[in-house]
């Protein structure tokens, strides 16, 4: 009897720390490099300020922005690992995930405009994308957007030859390696918290980016010339561990599916405003010169440029050039 009553005691006593927890909220983190102040850095605020709407205070995001918590390399390790449950990285990053084939959409000069690529991401690009991911242990919850690269360097960039010998810093994608190289540059991958200095001592030469990022990151200050070329375009994949997201409970679940689906239109709502109003900013501080590409100049870019399609088939492969080609009506040699 005695056994009994203290096995009882036992329980109840086991069982207490267990039911504290079941009230514990949920928690995302969502580490990323850029800051609050971005199209990306709003829309994980709106995705914050949504879930736990949603799931009426169950899920607690924390968002560490500006590489507060990781770097770029180090944000997909955690990911791995379980250290983060959310990132939002360029897709030209997603190499070390073991799926090339977001490189793709790196390739210089593909998207025609803001619509084409919101599309082709909403389409079966997008999705054909996501499907990669999965058999990696990565869910893929939305596309945001963050528009075209522009090109800067210590002197103006306005024909191929310009890049010649300059050192350029790029965010990790193999197929701007490659288009940098043809230009006659020397690429170098660099985690994006280090770029500012990295300008600004001259370690490296140059960099591409978009305009929210060029004014964010102050780059525009140690860079004498920029080109708002738009050769390249900028666009984050908001990705989950599978194993995280599939063992929520479904209704927390589809709450945050539903949190982040308005997320997502959000930020592609304010992306191409958010790039303007940067490069407005830009322009009027004085602190570089802007300059624009003529149509000449632009062919010429596009006609240097332009191996990189027939190199990158060994990079990523001839099936996501052909689901690419047929989404945006293209022919991709
Ligand atoms: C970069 O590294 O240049 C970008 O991917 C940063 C970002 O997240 O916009």
């Amino acid at each position: 009897m005695r056994k009994l009553i203290l096995g009882g005691i036992a329980a109840v006593f086991m069982l207490a720390p267990a039911a504290a927890l079941a009230d514990d909220p949920i928690v995302i983190k969502f580490s990323h490099v850029v800051t609050n102040d971005t199209p990306k850095g709003k829309g994980a605020l709106k995705f914050k300020e949504l879930a736990e709407k949603y799931t009426n205070g169950k899920v607690k995001v924390e968002v560490y922005p500006n590489s507060s918590l990781y770097k770029d390399k180090e944000e997909i390790e955690a990911l791995q690992l379980g250290s983060v449950q959310m990132l939002a990285p360029s897709t030209a990053k997603f190499a070390p995930l073991g799926v090339k084939e977001f490189e793709a959409l790196d390739l210089p000069w593909l998207f025609k405009d803001d619509e084409t690529y919101a599309q082709a991401m909403k389409g079966e690009v997008g999705k054909w994308l996501f499907k990669k991911l999965e058999a990696k242990g990565i869910t893929g919850l939305g596309y945001w957007d963050n528009g075209f690269h522009m090109m800067s360097a210590s002197r103006p960039i306005l024909k191929p030859s310009d890049l010649e010998g300059l050192k350029i810093r790029i965010s990790g994608s193999k197929v701007a390696d490659q288009y940098f190289r043809i230009l006659g540059s020397i690429p170098q991958i660099m985690a994006f918290s280090e770029v500012y200095q990295a300008l600004q001592t001259g370690v490296v030469d140059g960099c591409e980016n978009t305009a929210s990022n060029y004014y964010t990151q102050k780059f525009f200050e140690v860079q004498k010339d920029i080109t708002v070329s738009y050769h390249a375009h900028l666009q984050y994949a908001v990705i989950v561990n599978s194993k995280f997201w599939g063992g929520l409970p479904p209704d927390i679940r589809g709450q945050l599916e539903k949190a982040m689906n308005e997320a997502t239109d959000y930020t592609n709502s304010i992306a191409r405003k958010e790039n303007e109003d940067a490069l407005a900013e830009i322009k009027k501080s004085g602190k570089t010169t802007l300059h624009y590409l003529t149509d000449d100049q632009r062919k010429a870019w596009q006609i240097a440029m332009q191996p990189t399609y027939k190199w990158a088939k060994g990079r990523v492969g001839q099936e996501v050039l052909d689901v690419v080609a047929k989404e945006l009506h293209v022919e991709m040699n």
